[in-house]
Formats: C-alpha cells, sequence, structure tokens
C-alpha cells in the first residue's frame, strides 16, 4: 500500500497556495491545515486586547490566553479557525488583519507558539500544510515540497477579486500595497524568513489555471510517494 506524506507549499502571498493546499486535501483525503490562519489569528487577538506586540513580556502573556484549534467545517469539508471557542474564520481575512499579520509572525514568541502546534499536527503524516517556513522549518524533512510564486499583477488581481466581492471599498492599490509589504517582511525578518527550501519544487502558476495546476502537482505527488513507499 501507499505511504501517506507531508506535503508542504510555501511561497509568496496570495499565489494560489491555500487553493491547491485543498485541492490536494480533497483529492488525497488528506488533511489541510492553514498555519497562515494561526498567524492571522494570533494578530486578531493582539488587536482586539490592544497588546503591544513589541514589548516581549505582554506577548508572553498573551499566548498563554490564546487557544488556537482547526475546527472540521462538513459544509466546506475544510476547517475553521477557531480562536478561544470562536469562529474566527471570516474575521481573519479582513483587511485590518492582514495590514498587521506580518508585523506580528516576525515575532520570536509568536513563531514558537505556532510552530510547536504545526509540529505536532504533522505526527500522523498525510497532511498538506501551507505558509512560508513549512518546508524550511516546521517539516524539514517532508516528502514533498512545494515552493509557489506568481507575478505580483496577477496575485494582486487574484486577491482584490476576493477581498472585492466581500467589501466593494476596497481598492486595488491597497490590496497591491499589503501583498507588496507583506512580501518584504516575510522575506526579510530574521527568524525563519520566507525562503525555498533547498529541495523543494518551484511552481510558477502566473498562467496555469487549476485544473493543469492539479494535474502537474498531483504527479509529483505520485513520484513522492512511490519513492517513499518501498
Ligand atoms: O493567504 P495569504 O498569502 O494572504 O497569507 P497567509 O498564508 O494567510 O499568511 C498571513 C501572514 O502570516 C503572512 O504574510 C506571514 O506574515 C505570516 N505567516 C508566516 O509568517 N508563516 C507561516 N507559516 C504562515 C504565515
Ligand atoms: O493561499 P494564497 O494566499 O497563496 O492564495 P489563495 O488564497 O489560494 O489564492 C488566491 C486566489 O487566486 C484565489 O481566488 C484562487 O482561486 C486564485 N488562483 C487562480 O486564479 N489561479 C491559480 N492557478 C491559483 C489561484
Amino acid at each position: 500500500t501507499l505511504k501517506k506524506i507531508i506535503i508542504t507549499i510555501d511561497g509568496y502571498s496570495s499565489c494560489g497556495k491555500s487553493t491547491l493546499a485543498k485541492q490536494l486535501a480533497r483529492k488525497l483525503d488528506y488533511v489541510y491545515i492553514d498555519s497562515g490562519a494561526m498567524y492571522r489569528a494570533v494578530t486578531l487577538y493582539f488587536l482586539q486586547n490592544r497588546i503591544d506586540w513589541t514589548t516581549t513580556s505582554a506577548v508572553v502573556a498573551a499566548l498563554k490566553d490564546i487557544h488556537l484549534e482547526f475546527v472540521p467545517n462538513s459544509l466546506t469539508g475544510m476547517s475553521d479557525m477557531y480562536l478561544n471557542e470562536e469562529n474566527v474564520e471570516h474575521m481573519i481575512r479582513e483587511m485590518l488583519v492582514a495590514e498587521k499579520v506580518s508585523e506580528v509572525a516576525a515575532v520570536k514568541e509568536v513563531r514558537d507558539f505556532a510552530v510547536a502546534q504545526q509540529v505536532k499536527m504533522g505526527a500522523r503524516k498525510g497532511i498538506v500544510m501551507d505558509g512560508r517556513d513549512i518546508g524550511t522549518v516546521v517539516f524539514p524533512h517532508a516528502e514533498l515540497k512545494i515552493f509557489m510564486t506568481a507575478d505580483i499583477t496577477i496575485r494582486v488581481e487574484r486577491r482584490f477579486k476576493e477581498l472585492y466581492a466581500k467589501n466593494k471599498q476596497i481598492s486595488i492599490e491597497e490590496v497591491k500595497q499589503n501583498l507588496e509589504l507583506r512580501d518584504y517582511i516575510d522575506a526579510n525578518r530574521e527568524i525563519s524568513p520566507l525562503r525555498k527550501a533547498e529541495d523543494a519544487i518551484i511552481l510558477d502558476n502566473s498562467h496555469l489555471n487549476l485544473d493543469d495546476q492539479l494535474e502537474l502537482v498531483m504527479q509529483w505527488v505520485e513520484d513522492a510517494t512511490m519513492a517513499h513507499s518501498s
């Protein structure tokens, strides 16, 4: 029988990581874990409770009061992010959170808090996790690592469409600035910056539709599974 593997997907913001991860999870009957949702939920908590994340003692104290959980949603077939028993799946996608999340995610204590939980979730294999440091830090021994990218104008268009559907006030300029700022902070922070793992395969999906992308990656999954099943 074929072994289950760990698949990591890292890359820039809004290049389609979570879309691909969900496609794979459905097709393979794997668990999908959105590591970014954890950083977004911590950011939401810090904003709601006016925590000063530039002060270590404040961060350490606040993290003790944060309980994160992925709860399966039977409608979507995926999981929703719960922050202290409240479903925050929608709230964490808002611009207010997006504006601050990269600052919060650069804080060492926040990363230690999130990574420790992510490592535990990988214990059973059969998972797809997307983020920025999954192939480099969280699962350095993952059987299949993908590093995703796409042209910035295409990424801005994709994210703008999503946000505009929910909020007509949003401007394309605002979305562009947010993506560029987050990419810059994420790639240049001291701890676990966004990097392609040496053994990651690059997937530039600027000109790939969702079906073609899935077909291509399923081949990689098959190869990685075979290589680890003998
Ligand atoms: O979906 P999108 O690309 O907009 O971002 P996300 O995956 O929800 O992640 C939001 C932010 O969390 C990123 O811009 C990073 O600052 C941070 N993040 C991280 O530092 N490490 C991860 N493994 C995942 C996300
Ligand atoms: O998770 P990440 O922030 O990397 O991106 P996403 O939320 O999965 O994708 C952002 C948007 O790009 C979604 O609306 C996808 O449907 C779209 N997309 C696309 O149009 N073509 C692709 N090949 C991949 C994603």
